[in-house]
C-alpha cells in the first residue's frame, strides 16, 4: 500500500518524502491556508521542487466551482504547471462530467468527497486516476467506514477498475491498517498521524527494560 503525505508545508513534505519514502502529496483549501502562502506560490514550490520526480501531487480546484466546464478550465490551468499535478475535483454530478472529460483529454484527476459506494462506482467507470472515500469524518460523528471500505474495494476488484482508491481523512493507525487489510490501493494522512502511527508505548517500556539490562551488562572488548 503506497503512502502519500496530507499536506500542503513544503517542509513536512520533504521531511516524510526523504526519511519515511511516502509515494505523494495530497492537499485540499484547509492545508494550503495552513501553509500560510498564497494558492499559487504553494502550487509553484511544489512544481520546483518534485518536478524531477515521478511524484503524484493532488492539488484542488477552487470549491467554489459548480459547473463542469469552470471546473475543466481551472484544472487545465492547474495540470498545466507540472506533469505530477493530479487535479481534484469534488464527487457530485458536474464534477463527475468534468472528471470524465479530463479523463478522456489525459489529465489525471483524483475525484475527491467520496463517501458512498454508488459515488465510487462512477469515479472507477469513468476511469478516474483516484476515487479518495474520506474516512474519518465520519468515522468521528460514530459512523463505521469498514463495511463502505471493503465494498467499495471489492467492487473495483469485480469490475477491474485502473482508478486506485486512495482512504482520506485518516485519524490514527487503526484506520491506516485497516485500508491495508481491506487491500486499498493508497492511504493518505496528515504528518502527525504518520508519525504517532510509527510509535507505541510498549516499544518505549522495551527500550527501557533493554537500556536498564544494557547498563548491567559488563561490555567486554571488540579487540
Ligand atoms: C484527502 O485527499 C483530503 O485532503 C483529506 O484527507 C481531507 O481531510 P482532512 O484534511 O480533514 O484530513
Amino acid at each position: 500500500m503506497k503512502y502519500f503525505l496530507d499536506s500542503a508545508k513544503l517542509d513536512e513534505i520533504k521531511y516524510a518524502y526523504e526519511n519515511w519514502g511516502i509515494d505523494g502529496v495530497t492537499s485540499n483549501p484547509k492545508h494550503v491556508k495552513r501553509s500560510g502562502k498564497p494558492f499559487y506560490t504553494v502550487i509553484k514550490e511544489f512544481a520546483e521542487e518534485f518536478d524531477a520526480l515521478n511524484f503524484p501531487i493532488s492539488v484542488e480546484i477552487d470549491p467554489h466551482l459548480t459547473e463542469a466546464k469552470d471546473m475543466i478550465a481551472q484544472a487545465k490551468e492547474i495540470a498545466a504547471l507540472s506533469p505530477n499535478f493530479v487535479i481534484k475535483i469534488p464527487c457530485n454530478e458536474q464534477g463527475l462530467i468534468a472528471t470524465k472529460k479530463l479523463t478522456e483529454e489525459g489529465i489525471k484527476v483524483n475525484v475527491t468527497l467520496v463517501f458512498s459506494t454508488s459515488q465510487g462506482i462512477q469515479v472507477g467507470r469513468i476511469g478516474a486516476r483516484y476515487c479518495s472515500p474520506f474516512i474519518g469524518w465520519q468515522e468521528a460523528c460514530g459512523v463505521d467506514c469498514s463495511l463502505f471500505l471493503s465494498d467499495l474495494v471489492a467492487i473495483y476488484k469485480n469490475y477491474g477498475f485502473e482508478t486506485e482508491i486512495i482512504v482520506a481523512a485518516l485519524r490514527n493507525g487503526k484506520q491506516i491498517a485497516e485500508a491495508a487489510t481491506v487491500g486499498a490501493d493508497i492511504v493518505t494522512c496528515g504528518f502527525d498521524v504518520y508519525k504517532e502511527s510509527f510509535e507505541h508505548p510498549f516499544t518505549d517500556k522495551g527500550l527501557q527494560i533493554f537500556q536498564a539490562s544494557w547498563d548491567d551488562t559488563e561490555k567486554g572488548s571488540l579487540l
